[in-house]
Protein backbone atom coordinates (compact mmCIF):
# COMPACT_ATOMS: atom_id res chain seq x y z
CA UNK A 1 0.00 0.00 0.00
CA UNK A 2 1.25 3.23 -0.53
CA UNK A 3 1.93 5.89 2.27
CA UNK A 4 -1.04 6.76 4.08
CA UNK A 5 -1.81 10.79 4.13
CA UNK A 6 -5.45 10.76 5.71
CA UNK A 7 -7.52 8.08 7.24
CA UNK A 8 -11.39 8.12 8.40
CA UNK A 9 -12.98 7.44 11.93
CA UNK A 10 -15.79 6.30 12.56
CA UNK A 11 -17.84 5.01 15.83
CA UNK A 12 -20.79 2.32 15.65
CA UNK A 13 -23.28 -0.17 16.71
CA UNK A 14 -24.19 0.37 20.15
CA UNK A 15 -22.11 3.62 22.09
CA UNK A 16 -19.88 2.36 25.17
CA UNK A 17 -17.96 4.60 27.52
CA UNK A 18 -14.11 5.20 26.12
CA UNK A 19 -15.09 5.40 22.65
CA UNK A 20 -14.25 8.99 23.03
CA UNK A 21 -11.39 8.31 24.52
CA UNK A 22 -10.12 5.96 21.47
CA UNK A 23 -11.27 8.61 19.12
CA UNK A 24 -8.94 11.04 20.68
CA UNK A 25 -6.00 8.43 20.48
CA UNK A 26 -6.42 8.07 16.86
CA UNK A 27 -6.56 11.63 16.03
CA UNK A 28 -3.58 12.95 18.21
CA UNK A 29 -2.02 9.94 16.90
CA UNK A 30 -2.25 10.11 13.72
CA UNK A 31 -1.76 13.95 13.61
CA UNK A 32 1.97 13.21 15.30
CA UNK A 33 2.59 10.66 12.53
CA UNK A 34 1.81 14.02 9.93
CA UNK A 35 -1.41 12.14 8.33
CA UNK A 36 -4.69 13.68 8.10
CA UNK A 37 -8.20 12.58 10.05
CA UNK A 38 -11.35 12.78 8.88
CA UNK A 39 -14.23 12.36 11.38
CA UNK A 40 -17.43 10.48 9.66
CA UNK A 41 -20.80 10.77 11.65
CA UNK A 42 -23.74 8.33 12.84
CA UNK A 43 -20.99 5.58 11.80
CA UNK A 44 -21.61 3.81 8.30
CA UNK A 45 -24.59 5.89 7.99
CA UNK A 46 -22.63 8.82 7.54
CA UNK A 47 -19.85 6.71 4.96
CA UNK A 48 -22.96 6.61 2.63
CA UNK A 49 -24.51 9.84 3.28
CA UNK A 50 -21.03 11.49 3.31
CA UNK A 51 -21.12 13.27 6.73
CA UNK A 52 -17.05 13.59 7.13
CA UNK A 53 -15.59 16.70 9.44
CA UNK A 54 -11.77 17.50 9.37
CA UNK A 55 -10.79 16.71 12.71
CA UNK A 56 -8.03 18.24 14.81
CA UNK A 57 -6.10 18.04 17.98
CA UNK A 58 -8.34 20.66 19.65
CA UNK A 59 -11.74 18.96 18.07
CA UNK A 60 -10.99 16.00 20.30
CA UNK A 61 -10.20 18.16 23.20
CA UNK A 62 -11.75 17.67 26.62
CA UNK A 63 -13.36 14.62 25.48
CA UNK A 64 -11.61 11.79 26.91
CA UNK A 65 -13.60 11.90 30.00
CA UNK A 66 -17.12 12.27 28.58
CA UNK A 67 -19.33 9.25 27.94
CA UNK A 68 -20.75 8.09 24.56
CA UNK A 69 -19.78 9.51 21.25
CA UNK A 70 -19.11 12.86 20.15
CA UNK A 71 -19.21 11.41 16.77
CA UNK A 72 -22.96 10.30 17.00
CA UNK A 73 -22.98 6.52 16.16
CA UNK A 74 -25.90 4.05 14.22
CA UNK A 75 -26.77 0.81 13.17
CA UNK A 76 -26.72 1.51 9.19
CA UNK A 77 -29.68 -1.29 7.20
CA UNK A 78 -28.28 0.58 3.99
CA UNK A 79 -24.52 -0.91 4.78
CA UNK A 80 -25.74 -4.15 4.49
CA UNK A 81 -26.49 -3.45 1.32
CA UNK A 82 -23.97 -3.65 -2.21
CA UNK A 83 -24.94 -0.21 -3.04
CA UNK A 84 -24.90 0.98 0.19
CA UNK A 85 -21.08 -0.16 0.68
CA UNK A 86 -20.48 1.07 -2.92
CA UNK A 87 -21.71 4.51 -2.25
CA UNK A 88 -19.93 4.47 1.34
CA UNK A 89 -16.70 3.09 -0.60
CA UNK A 90 -17.26 6.30 -3.41
CA UNK A 91 -17.24 8.81 -0.37
CA UNK A 92 -14.16 7.64 0.82
CA UNK A 93 -12.35 8.22 -2.13
CA UNK A 94 -14.03 11.40 -2.72
CA UNK A 95 -12.72 12.53 1.09
CA UNK A 96 -9.60 11.85 -0.32
CA UNK A 97 -8.64 8.84 2.49
CA UNK A 98 -6.81 5.81 1.88
CA UNK A 99 -7.29 4.11 5.53
CA UNK A 100 -10.42 3.83 8.14
CA UNK A 101 -10.87 3.03 12.04
CA UNK A 102 -14.29 1.51 12.85
CA UNK A 103 -14.68 1.61 16.34
CA UNK A 104 -17.32 -0.61 17.38
CA UNK A 105 -18.39 -4.41 18.26
CA UNK A 106 -19.37 -7.55 16.58
CA UNK A 107 -21.91 -5.68 13.70
CA UNK A 108 -18.98 -3.06 13.10
CA UNK A 109 -16.78 -5.76 12.30
CA UNK A 110 -18.83 -8.16 10.26
CA UNK A 111 -19.64 -4.52 7.83
CA UNK A 112 -15.71 -4.04 7.87
CA UNK A 113 -15.18 -7.20 6.64
CA UNK A 114 -17.51 -7.16 3.84
CA UNK A 115 -16.51 -3.85 2.85
CA UNK A 116 -12.96 -4.69 2.36
CA UNK A 117 -13.34 -7.92 0.22
CA UNK A 118 -15.45 -6.04 -2.30
CA UNK A 119 -13.83 -2.40 -2.08
CA UNK A 120 -10.17 -3.66 -0.96
CA UNK A 121 -9.92 -0.83 1.47
CA UNK A 122 -7.71 -0.50 4.20
CA UNK A 123 -9.51 -1.15 7.69
CA UNK A 124 -8.26 -1.50 11.22
CA UNK A 125 -10.87 -1.83 14.11
CA UNK A 126 -11.18 -1.22 17.73
CA UNK A 127 -13.41 -3.16 19.95
CA UNK A 128 -15.96 -0.74 21.41
CA UNK A 129 -18.59 -2.38 23.32
CA UNK A 130 -20.31 -2.79 27.32
CA UNK A 131 -20.97 -5.89 26.25
CA UNK A 132 -16.95 -7.36 26.23
CA UNK A 133 -18.18 -10.32 23.68
CA UNK A 134 -15.37 -10.28 21.08
CA UNK A 135 -13.09 -12.94 20.54
CA UNK A 136 -9.22 -11.55 20.73
CA UNK A 137 -9.20 -9.16 23.63
CA UNK A 138 -9.30 -9.39 27.14
CA UNK A 139 -11.27 -6.79 27.73
CA UNK A 140 -13.64 -4.22 25.25
CA UNK A 141 -13.23 -0.61 26.03
CA UNK A 142 -16.32 0.57 28.13
CA UNK A 143 -17.22 -2.85 29.88
CA UNK A 144 -15.21 -1.82 32.76
CA UNK A 145 -17.25 1.25 32.68
CA UNK A 146 -20.27 -0.74 32.57
CA UNK A 147 -19.33 -3.26 35.54
CA UNK A 148 -18.97 -0.44 37.92
CA UNK A 149 -22.06 0.94 36.74
CA UNK A 150 -24.01 -2.24 37.70
CA UNK A 151 -22.32 -2.51 41.08
CA UNK A 152 -23.09 0.92 42.19
CA UNK A 153 -26.87 0.32 41.26
CA UNK A 154 -26.98 -3.09 43.01
CA UNK A 155 -25.34 -2.21 45.84
CA UNK A 156 -28.12 0.47 46.64
CA UNK A 157 -30.44 -2.00 45.85
CA UNK A 158 -28.97 -4.62 48.38
CA UNK A 159 -29.68 -2.07 50.78
CA UNK A 160 -33.23 -1.72 50.15
CA UNK A 161 -33.68 -5.50 49.68
CA UNK A 162 -32.41 -6.21 52.85
CA UNK A 163 -34.08 -3.89 55.06
CA UNK A 164 -37.09 -5.37 53.34
CA UNK A 165 -36.13 -8.93 52.96
CA UNK A 166 -37.23 -9.46 49.57
CA UNK A 167 -35.59 -11.22 46.41
CA UNK A 168 -34.45 -8.78 43.55
CA UNK A 169 -33.97 -9.69 39.91
CA UNK A 170 -31.76 -7.30 38.57
CA UNK A 171 -31.66 -7.29 34.34
CA UNK A 172 -28.46 -6.80 33.28
CA UNK A 173 -27.50 -6.07 29.16
CA UNK A 174 -24.79 -8.28 27.75
CA UNK A 175 -27.12 -9.60 24.57
CA UNK A 176 -26.50 -12.95 23.97
CA UNK A 177 -23.87 -13.12 26.24
CA UNK A 178 -23.16 -13.35 30.20
CA UNK A 179 -19.95 -11.71 30.82
CA UNK A 180 -21.35 -8.27 32.69
CA UNK A 181 -24.28 -10.34 35.03
CA UNK A 182 -21.10 -12.94 35.77
CA UNK A 183 -18.45 -10.25 36.63
CA UNK A 184 -20.78 -7.55 38.36
CA UNK A 185 -22.58 -10.71 40.03
CA UNK A 186 -19.08 -11.64 41.26
CA UNK A 187 -18.00 -8.43 41.99
CA UNK A 188 -21.43 -6.99 43.87
CA UNK A 189 -21.71 -10.43 46.19
CA UNK A 190 -24.86 -12.07 44.02
CA UNK A 191 -26.49 -15.05 45.22
CA UNK A 192 -27.08 -16.36 42.25
CA UNK A 193 -25.94 -15.14 38.72
CA UNK A 194 -27.93 -16.57 34.89
CA UNK A 195 -26.50 -16.07 31.76
CA UNK A 196 -27.35 -17.63 28.32
CA UNK A 197 -24.21 -19.64 28.33
CA UNK A 198 -25.49 -22.07 30.79
CA UNK A 199 -29.16 -23.48 30.92
CA UNK A 200 -31.36 -22.07 33.63
CA UNK A 201 -33.44 -24.77 35.82
CA UNK A 202 -35.77 -22.44 38.00
CA UNK A 203 -37.03 -25.17 39.79
CA UNK A 204 -33.11 -25.37 41.24
CA UNK A 205 -33.34 -21.70 41.55
CA UNK A 206 -36.11 -21.82 43.37
CA UNK A 207 -34.87 -24.95 45.90
CA UNK A 208 -31.57 -22.68 45.98
CA UNK A 209 -32.64 -19.87 47.48
CA UNK A 210 -35.52 -21.40 49.83
CA UNK A 211 -32.26 -23.19 51.19
CA UNK A 212 -31.05 -19.80 51.50
CA UNK A 213 -33.92 -18.72 53.69
CA UNK A 214 -33.84 -21.34 55.97
CA UNK A 215 -30.06 -20.68 56.81
CA UNK A 216 -31.77 -17.40 57.35
CA UNK A 217 -29.90 -15.31 54.71
CA UNK A 218 -33.59 -13.02 54.35
CA UNK A 219 -32.61 -11.51 51.07
CA UNK A 220 -30.95 -12.32 47.53
CA UNK A 221 -29.63 -10.60 44.98
CA UNK A 222 -30.16 -12.80 41.17
CA UNK A 223 -28.21 -10.92 38.48
CA UNK A 224 -30.18 -12.07 35.25
CA UNK A 225 -28.24 -11.54 31.77
CA UNK A 226 -30.89 -10.26 29.21
CA UNK A 227 -29.83 -13.02 27.17
CA UNK A 228 -30.80 -15.83 29.62
CA UNK A 229 -32.67 -18.97 28.19
CA UNK A 230 -35.26 -18.49 30.50
CA UNK A 231 -36.24 -15.38 29.57
CA UNK A 232 -35.95 -11.45 31.20
CA UNK A 233 -35.71 -11.02 34.74
CA UNK A 234 -39.74 -10.37 34.95
CA UNK A 235 -40.37 -14.03 33.10
CA UNK A 236 -38.18 -15.61 35.63
CA UNK A 237 -40.27 -14.19 38.38
CA UNK A 238 -43.45 -14.97 37.12
CA UNK A 239 -41.86 -18.76 36.58
CA UNK A 240 -40.67 -19.00 40.62
CA UNK A 241 -44.42 -18.06 42.06
CA UNK A 242 -45.20 -21.62 40.12
CA UNK A 243 -42.91 -23.48 42.40
CA UNK A 244 -44.61 -21.83 45.25
CA UNK A 245 -43.24 -20.48 48.41
CA UNK A 246 -42.97 -16.94 50.13
CA UNK A 247 -40.65 -15.10 48.70
CA UNK A 248 -41.34 -11.08 48.43
CA UNK A 249 -40.11 -10.45 44.85
CA UNK A 250 -38.86 -7.38 42.46
CA UNK A 251 -37.29 -6.63 39.52
CA UNK A 252 -35.01 -4.35 38.55
CA UNK A 253 -34.17 -3.75 34.73
CA UNK A 254 -30.87 -1.26 34.89
CA UNK A 255 -31.25 -0.68 31.07
CA UNK A 256 -29.35 1.98 28.80
CA UNK A 257 -28.11 3.88 31.97
CA UNK A 258 -25.14 0.83 31.51
CA UNK A 259 -24.20 2.16 28.36
CA UNK A 260 -23.90 5.76 29.70
CA UNK A 261 -21.44 7.72 32.21
CA UNK A 262 -17.98 8.79 33.03
CA UNK A 263 -15.26 6.45 31.17
CA UNK A 264 -13.40 4.56 34.46
CA UNK A 265 -9.38 4.65 34.46
CA UNK A 266 -9.06 1.68 32.94
CA UNK A 267 -11.39 1.98 30.35
CA UNK A 268 -9.75 5.56 29.28
CA UNK A 269 -6.44 3.75 29.66
CA UNK A 270 -7.22 0.62 27.04
CA UNK A 271 -8.56 2.94 24.94
CA UNK A 272 -5.63 5.64 24.58
CA UNK A 273 -3.31 2.28 24.22
CA UNK A 274 -5.46 0.98 21.18
CA UNK A 275 -6.47 4.20 20.04
CA UNK A 276 -2.71 4.51 19.34
CA UNK A 277 -2.18 1.20 18.53
CA UNK A 278 -4.70 1.25 15.54
CA UNK A 279 -2.72 4.14 13.82
CA UNK A 280 0.39 1.98 14.45
CA UNK A 281 -1.25 -1.21 12.35
CA UNK A 282 -2.22 1.03 9.43
CA UNK A 283 1.10 2.44 9.08
CA UNK A 284 2.71 -0.96 9.73
CA UNK A 285 0.30 -2.14 6.44
CA UNK A 286 -2.18 -4.09 8.84
CA UNK A 287 -5.76 -3.69 6.24
CA UNK A 288 -8.17 -5.97 8.14
CA UNK A 289 -7.87 -6.80 11.70
CA UNK A 290 -8.74 -5.52 15.09
CA UNK A 291 -6.52 -4.43 17.69
CA UNK A 292 -7.27 -6.35 21.13
CA UNK A 293 -5.96 -6.71 24.14
CA UNK A 294 -4.25 -9.68 25.66
CA UNK A 295 -2.35 -10.17 28.92
CA UNK A 296 -2.14 -6.33 29.28
CA UNK A 297 -0.01 -6.53 25.45
CA UNK A 298 -1.22 -5.42 22.25
CA UNK A 299 -2.78 -7.82 19.59
CA UNK A 300 -3.96 -7.88 15.96
CA UNK A 301 -6.92 -10.09 15.01
CA UNK A 302 -7.96 -10.59 11.79
CA UNK A 303 -11.17 -9.44 11.08
CA UNK A 304 -12.49 -13.32 10.43
CA UNK A 305 -11.19 -14.78 13.51
CA UNK A 306 -12.97 -12.11 15.84
CA UNK A 307 -16.04 -12.39 13.93
CA UNK A 308 -15.82 -16.31 13.63
CA UNK A 309 -14.49 -17.26 17.02
CA UNK A 310 -16.84 -16.98 19.87
CA UNK A 311 -15.33 -15.47 23.15
CA UNK A 312 -15.79 -18.39 25.93
CA UNK A 313 -17.63 -17.20 29.28
CA UNK A 314 -15.34 -18.61 32.31
CA UNK A 315 -17.78 -20.80 33.41
CA UNK A 316 -15.84 -21.69 36.08
CA UNK A 317 -16.36 -18.42 38.20
CA UNK A 318 -20.30 -19.67 38.15
CA UNK A 319 -18.76 -22.30 40.49
CA UNK A 320 -17.18 -19.08 42.58
CA UNK A 321 -20.61 -17.63 42.71
CA UNK A 322 -22.14 -20.85 44.45
CA UNK A 323 -18.72 -21.08 46.50
CA UNK A 324 -18.87 -17.69 47.92
CA UNK A 325 -22.55 -17.65 49.03
CA UNK A 326 -22.16 -21.34 50.93
O1 LIG B 1 -24.26 -4.14 22.35
C1 LIG B 1 -24.50 -3.24 23.37
C2 LIG B 1 -25.92 -3.32 23.84
O2 LIG B 1 -26.10 -2.39 24.89
C3 LIG B 1 -26.40 -4.70 24.27
O3 LIG B 1 -25.97 -5.06 25.56
C4 LIG B 1 -27.89 -4.56 24.15
O4 LIG B 1 -28.51 -5.81 23.94
C5 LIG B 1 -28.03 -3.67 22.94
O5 LIG B 1 -26.81 -2.97 22.79
C6 LIG B 1 -29.16 -2.69 23.02
O6 LIG B 1 -29.20 -1.97 21.84
P1 LIG B 1 -30.12 -0.69 21.60
O7 LIG B 1 -29.57 0.44 22.39
O8 LIG B 1 -30.06 -0.45 20.13
O9 LIG B 1 -31.48 -1.05 22.09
Amino acid sequence: MGQIKKIAVLTSGGDSPGMNAALRAVVRKAISADIKVMGVLRGYAGLINNEFIPMSSKTVGNIIQRGGTILKTARSEQFRTVEGRKTAYENLLKNKCDALIVIGGDGTFKGARIFIEEHNFPIVGLPGTIDNDLYGTDMTIGFDTALNTVIEAVDKIRDTAASHERIFFIEVMGRDAGFIALRSGIACGAEAVLVPEVHTDIKELHSRLTSYMAKKKTSSIILVAEGDDAGGAFQIKEEMKKFGGEFDMKVTVLGHIQRGGRPSAYDRYIASKMGVAAVDALLDDQRSIMVGMINRKVVHVPFNKTIKHHKELDQQMLNIVDILNS
